[in-house]
């Protein structure tokens, strides 16, 4: 069996930050996302990957090289343009070479991994298996309607949903979706939909099963799921401190701390937070829960809490920050006391900032 992870598409939902790279290396406690991915597919036994990549690739290939640093052999698949989940299927055709494969997309975090799919999609001889998900909102998903354990139909981003299983971005096909790929038309959005093909396959007698998972599941698609995406992650932390922790830092909770770390006088972090390596954080820093700091940051004087802040930034200010996505190479200073009272922003096209 191989794998195929999804990290083309152009990741408007993400912008600003995805207008200078890959969506895909967006991190999640402080590792890129894909990386979740592409350790799920190795953890269940598939060796040779083959890796979607749009225009927008950077970080991937210097990150990913050809795969031996992760145990797996990595192809790069190139999609010119994202025209739809089918579409990169198809890309990957010949790659298969008539193998069965997991399809990933590399946006999408799942904590039980995919080897209970691997193991039932062989198990039951299946051309196709999807993993679904109970969600609150169903309009937003490709949708999966089932009767008892059968599934019936699907429906991408359904107006009226008759169900809320929603499809994870988990997919498991033998060769026959390349042909079912190949029968349908582009959608409204013009793009050739997987929930499209996966039907055509249902259509047309196919084995075709859902598995439901049994642990959260989370797409990463908006700002505030990456945020959410953090706090999943965190929750299952393990403790490991790496750098040094001054006499003065009140630690409470869960800290990951990378090597070359420091706090410094007074700082008090309640986790889970983690911490990158050769960052100095202190004095008077308050760090609360489900805090991600990148590599190479500094931070002083400042409260954060519930925030990733990326590699490089500098926070030195006697505000508070929550709820927030701060992109690498950042900067965040107070004004001088001279200055008039007001706030000086250098801010990028389609940025947020509620001050
Ligand atoms: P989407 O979230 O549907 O699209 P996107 O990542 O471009 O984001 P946005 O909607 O904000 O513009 O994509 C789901 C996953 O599939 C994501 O990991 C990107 C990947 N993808 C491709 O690799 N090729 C494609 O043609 C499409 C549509 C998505």
């Amino acid at each position: 069996m191989k794998g195929l992870l999804l990290a083309g598409g152009h990741g408007t939902r993400l912008r600003p930050l995805t207008y200078t790279g890959n969506k895909h290396m967006l991190p999640i406690a402080n590792k890129p996302m894909l990386l979740y991915g592409l350790e799920h597919l190795k953890n269940a036994g598939i060796e040779e990957v083959g890796v979607i990549l749009g225009p927008i690739k950077e970080g991937v290939t210097e990150m990913l090289g050809d795969g031996g640093s992760f145990g797996v052999r990595i192809t790069y698949l190139d999609q010119p343009e994202p025209k739809g989940l089918a579409h990169a299927a198809l890309v990957a055709e010949e790659y298969m070479k008539g193998e069965p494969f997991v399809m990933y997309l590399g946006d999408n975090l799942l904590r039980e991994g995919v080897g209970n799919f691997v193991r039932t999609f062989q198990a039951k001889d299946l051309d196709c298996l999807v993993g679904v998900c109970p969600v609150k909102d169903p309009t937003r998903f490709g949708i999966a309607e089932m009767n008892g354990e059968k599934l019936v139909r699907l429906v991408e981003k359904p107006e009226h949903p008759e169900s809320n299983l929603a499809l994870i971005g988990v997919y498991l096909f033998d060769e026959t979706i390349f042909d079912a790929a190949k029968s349908i038309k582009p959608s409204g959005r013009n793009e050739l939909e997987i929930t499209d093909a996966i039907q055509h396959l249902l259509s047309s007698g196919k084995k075709v099963e859902a598995l439901r998972v049994t642990s959260w599941w989370k797409d990463t698609g908006r700002p505030e799921d990456l945020l959410e995406a953090n706090q999943l992650v965190l929750a299952d932390m393990e403790e490991s401190i790496e750098g040094y922790i001054s006499e003065r830092t009140q630690l409470t909770g869960c800290l990951k701390l990378g090597s070359g770390s420091k706090t410094i006088g007074e700082v008090t972090i309640r986790g889970p937070v983690v911490i990158g390596r050769n960052c100095s954080v202190g004095p008077n820093v308050y760090l609360g829960p489900y805090t991600s700091i990148g590599d190479d940051c500094t931070l002083k004087d400042v409260e954060v809490e519930n925030t990733i802040v990326m590699g490089r930034s500098r926070i030195e200010s006697r505000k508070r920050i929550v709820d927030s996505l701060i992109g690498s190479n950042s900067t965040i200073l107070d004004a001088s006391d001279h200055l008039p009272k007001g706030y000086k922003l250098i801010i990028g096209e389609r940025s947020f900032a509620q001050i």
